[in-house]
């Protein structure tokens, strides 16, 4: 019998959880289980661009990570910053796309600085749009986008009548984008934990023990055959 045509998503989205697992159950400190996170995550960048795919959005850091031991967040700081300037030239090579969705304020000028190059450096790249979901929450980029309907609403420009699902989505993150159409988690929790809300109304999930710093390519072919096999009917009958 002749292998099924696989149809790679077009936008993958992923949470990359158990981190900290990970390193516990070796013993290590946490910051070890991000680490070799980092890894995953350069693997897993490279595998999608070698696949075409077009888009794929990382949930790095959520708005409620700040509560993490300072110790553990200055790590993650560190490692986005590596990522804005040495690993963002590595992707410039790769004709990657980087982008950073989220709230900006609360990093520190140095890396907010390095998130702007970053993404200046990359800008006219044509392959993968990776987009890193730092300080992101959904219901705060849902409440955003609400913000900038409403001022338009005051200002006279938009009768709120005429407010759809198009002009609020246009005011989100990646609306730029196909929307994400396989969610990844890893880490074995079995919820959305405030990702990208509105932009995975309709994708499908894939959802996996294994902890994110254990995540290699074989992993994503699974993930991504298991997509290919899934009867997507957007509540329609085929
Ligand atoms: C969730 O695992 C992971 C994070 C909060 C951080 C993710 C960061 C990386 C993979 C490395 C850096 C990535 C980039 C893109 C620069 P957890 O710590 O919540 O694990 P636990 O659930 O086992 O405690």
């Amino acid at each position: 019998m002749s292998n099924p045509i696989i149809i790679n998503p077009k936008h993958i989205a992923i949470i990359m959880d158990g981190n900290g697992r990970w390193a516990k159950a070796k013993g290590l400190p946490r910051a070890f289980g991000h680490k070799k996170g980092m890894d995953c995550v350069r693997l897993t960048v490279e595998a999608c661009s070698e696949k075409n795919i077009e888009a794929l959005t990382l949930f790095a850091f959520s708005t409620e990570n700040w509560n993490r031991p300072e110790e553990e967040v200055g790590y993650l700081m560190k490692l986005f910053l590596i990522m804005m300037k040495s690993e963002a030239q590595k992707l410039n090579k790769n004709n990657v796309k980087l982008r950073v969705i989220g709230d900006r304020n609360r990093f520190s000028d140095k890396l907010k600085k390095a998130m702007l190059d970053a993404e200046s450096l990359t800008k006219n790249n044509t392959g993968l749009s990776l987009n890193i979901a730092a300080n992101y929450g959904g219901r705060m980029d849902i409440t955003k986008a609400t913000k900038v309907l409403c001022r338009r609403v005051a200002k006279g420009e938009l009768n709120p009548e005429n407010i759809t699902e198009e002009i609020l989505q246009a005011e989100l993150a990646l609306s730029d984008l196909p929307e994400p159409d396989l969610l990844i988690r890893t880490g074995g929790e079995k919820r959305v934990s405030n990702f990208l809300l509105w932009q995975l109304a309709y994708a499908e999930y894939y959802l996996i023990d294994s902890y994110w710093p254990d995540f290699d390519k074989q992993m994503l072919d699974k993930a991504i055959i298991s997509f290919s096999l899934r009867q997507r009917r957007f509540g329609k009958i085929l």
